[in-house]
């Protein structure tokens, strides 16, 4: 047996230490699944052993859960063609080994007491592996977390999870644990019901064992004869669970994630009936979920890709590491005080510079009030917090730079002021040292031109509010060397955040992206629809917020700004352009700006909250669809989700991007792309296929206009029957 050692003790309990080799946490592979079911047999057909207690030979906990990477791959199995009717996917799903829910019933059902120690996490598939031992005994650590986070990725527990944890803990419990991916502490676990016994670190074991003894006949309780489960769907509470989970449910997802509904249906289902029928019921649903394109596109955007690019997957080869160790932020305002308080939390010395010293200090004081926060609710000590802010110099001298390893420039998006600055500040740099600009907008070639090395370069692009936001796109210049990239990365890798590479172009890529979503938008409102219906429609298909609520927090002012410039290099008069003209009327004449200025498209409270449509808004637009049938909706939801993609699309046709893990985990962390959907290019590769995209754009085309009409990169790719991750996943083709 590769993953699992067995020492049988004096009294005959087998201790099976969990020890995956050459790996730092225990995760359920195919190969693990394997030694199970010989483990299961051992323990139920060899006389010698009288019991069992389950422990893990690793410092890092007990068990992760399956391993998505290895689910990943298989599920590009077969020359990277999917298995194409529902029943392939089934059996293909069948195949690749995930007979977990079988072998774990297999060790519940062996006849002998089997008990387990957990003196770390145990997480998903590690999780269901305890709850299928007759006895739970946790390390007194509350540290440790104990879940099934399974929905977190489009899947549901499906190795007896759904089944065994109501069953233990009560229908609506379990329900929302499931649900909602929470993770508990041993000591809640063991107030719910679903661990034991709580034993001091480092003796689980022998208290496993004791408990083990002392219990020669243990069975699980659901197999004791007359078993019923408690709040199952006819008592009163678990009826409020059926109707009210399901309204909850669809409030909250809006139908877009499979994986919730069908715990719902799993759980409603499996409680009323024995245990191996509910298993079987179980396995149905998981099959299914674990096959929809959403399950597979969030596995793959939302744990594989983020985990390789959080470990510096796009990382140009071939470089030392580079350690970051003091940078300086050029400008202290809302952007260069979030990037100051992440350096400074990940132990970086930080000079602010800003024009004066208030200036600075006010940028310095963002990070204090984050920290009193944060000290104020238990999250950070006070020790920590002043250290954390006595690595913040505010100050206006320049000659502070000198040692730095890093500049980021975050100063007014006006670029004879950034030549300016990039100057000063190169005056003190090192060498080998990096300047990062955090420009929107600006090309990041153009902005080189005032640097003395602009091989060194690079834009570094934050989102707001810094400290929240999880992304950082890198922008190369034309003169960016990939030396200059790699060590761009390992910035933002220390600082704890996700980097994704992009080409210099007007906007770069998650700005010029994101930009069509809310531009489709005021298409439909000069179509006529009414606000409403594109607002709601908007969130329904998995976006954060409305397009007019998007536009309203960018600024009305900035999007009539873009309009005009726009214009400006085709040679238009923007007035004439009807979008171009609503927007001029409503900033222009109007004064609404947005939200900064508390009133645009939308109403807004003294909170900062949106109460209404501007009802004046209606003076102009004549509203002619006041109702939303489901075709209705089906098509808006198409025209938003296309729109998006094929700007992604064209990306890649012109370089701009080049790796679809970059451009799928950009999606969903820079401006929300509908996350169950794993980001544009699964959208496009795991919910249509070339082929039928192209198809069904050229359509929208005809009838909508040519902003959808597909590249050539497309349709070529269509012809092929190429998918994105197969053209260009390089390195990850085998997991397209
Ligand atoms: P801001 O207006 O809040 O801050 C700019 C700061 O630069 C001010 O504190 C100003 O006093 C300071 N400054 C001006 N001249 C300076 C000089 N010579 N030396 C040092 N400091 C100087 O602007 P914000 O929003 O922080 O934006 C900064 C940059 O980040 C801009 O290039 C912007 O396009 C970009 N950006 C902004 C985002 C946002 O959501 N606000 C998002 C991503 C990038």
């Amino acid at each position: 047996m590769e993953n699992f050692k067995i020492d049988v003790d004096s009294d005959g309990i087998a201790l099976i230490t969990f020890d995956v080799p050459g790996r730092s946490m225990n995760t359920i592979t195919a190969s693990v699944v394997r030694d199970l079911y010989e483990i299961a047999n051992k323990i139920k057909t060899d006389a010698a052993i009288k019991g069992a207690v389950f422990a893990s030979g690793k410092e890092s906990g007990f068990c992760a859960g399956a391993d998505l990477g290895e689910m990943n791959e298989r599920g590009a199995a077969a020359g990277g063609k999917e298995p194409k009717t529902e029943d392939e996917k089934l059996k293909a799903q069948f195949e690749r080994g995930f007979g977990l829910n079988k072998v774990y019933r297999e060790l519940e059902t062996c006849g002998k007491p089997v008990a387990v120690a957990i003196e770390g996490l145990a997480l998903g598939g590690g999780l269901e592996l305890c709850l299928a031992t007759h006895y739970r005994v946790a390390a007194d650590n509350p540290k440790i977390k104990l879940g099934l986070p399974e929905s977190k990725v489009g899947l549901l527990p499906g190795a007896g999870g759904t089944q065994r944890l109501p069953r233990l803990i009560g229908v609506q419990n379990a329900a929302m644990m499931i649900l909602q991916g929470q993770d508990k502490s041993p000591q809640e676990a063991k107030g719910l019901g679903f661990v034991n016994e709580l034993a001091p670190a480092g003796q689980t074991i022998a208290a496993a064992k004791a408990w083990v003894k002392a219990n020669p006949k243990a069975v699980a309780p659901w197999d004791v004869k007359g078993y019923k489960v408690k709040d199952g769907p006819y008592t009163p509470g678990g009826a409020m669970m059926s109707v009210g989970g399901n309204a909850m449910v669809s409030k909250q997802t809006n139908l877009n994630y499979p994986a919730q509904r069908n715990i719902l249906s799993c759980i409603y289902e499996g409680v009323q009936v024995p245990i191996d029928a509910a298993l079987r019921i179980e396995s149905r649903y998981f099959l299914k979920t674990a096959a929809t394109p959403q399950a597979r596109g969030m596995i793959r955007s939302l744990f594989v890709s983020m985990q390789a690019l959080g470990k510096g997957g796009n990382r140009p080869e071939g470089f030392a590491p580079y350690n970051v160790k003091k940078v300086a932020v050029l400008g202290a305002g809302l952007m260069g005080a979030g990037i100051a308080y992440v350096q400074a939390k990940a132990g970086i010395e930080t000079i602010l510079l800003d024009v004066s010293q208030e200036s600075a200090e006010k940028g310095k004081a963002y990070s204090k009030r984050i920290v009193d926060k944060d000290i104020s609710r238990g999250k950070t000590t006070k020790e920590k917090g002043d250290e954390l802010l006595a690595r913040i110099t505010p100050s206006t001298d320049y000659s502070l730079i000198s040692g730095a390893d890093l500049v980021v420039e975050a100063v007014f998006e006006n670029p004879a002021l950034k030549a300016e600055v990039t100057k000063k500040a190169e005056a003190y740099l090192a060498a080998t040292a990096v300047f990062g600009s955090n420009t929107s907008t600006l090309p990041i070639t153009g902005l080189a031109e005032a640097s003395v090395r602009p091989k060194n370069f690079i834009g570094i692009h934050f989102f707001s509010p810094v400290e929240r936001m999880g992304l950082v796109e890198l922008i190369r210049g034309k003169q960016t060397t990939d030396e200059t990239v790699a060590k761009a990365i390992d910035y933002v890798l220390k600082i704890r955040k996700t980097p994704i590479i992009v080409n210099d172009h007007r906007g770069f890529y998650t700005s010029r992206c994101f930009g069509t979503y809310p531009q489709e938008g005021i298409e439909m409102l000069m179509e006529g629809i009414a606000p409403a219906i594109i607002e709601n429609v908007g969130r329904q298909c998995g976006m954060p917020m409305g397009p007019l609520e998007v536009s309203d927090s960018v600024g009305l002012d900035t999007a009539l700004k873009i309009g005009k410039t726009n214009a400006e290099l085709n040679q238009q008069d923007y007035k004439k352009d009807p979008r171009a003209a609503l927007l001029s009327w409503i900033v222009e004449d109007k004064g609404r700006v947005g939200r900064k200025g508390g009133k645009g498209y939308y109403e807004y409270g003294e909170d900062g909250k949106p109460t209404r449509i501007w009802p004046e808004l209606s003076q102009k637009i004549e509203v002619k669809v006041k109702e939303c049938p489901p075709e209705l909706k089906a098509e808006l939801t198409k025209r938003y989700l296309f729109r998006q993609c094929i700007e992604v699309a064209r990306c890649f046709e012109e370089g701009v991007i080049t790796d679809p893990r970059d451009a799928d985990v950009g999606s969903i962390l820079a401006w929300g792309f509908a996350p169950y959907s794993g980001g544009c290019v699964s959208y496009i590769d795991l919910f249509w296929g070339t082929a039928k995209f192209v198809e069904e754009a050229d359509r929208l085309a005809e009838r909508y206009g040519e902003r959808f009409r597909p590249n050539k990169l497309l349709r070529d790719m269509a012809a092929k029957g190429e998918s994105f991750y197969e053209r260009f996943g390089g390195k990850q083709k085998a997991a397209a």
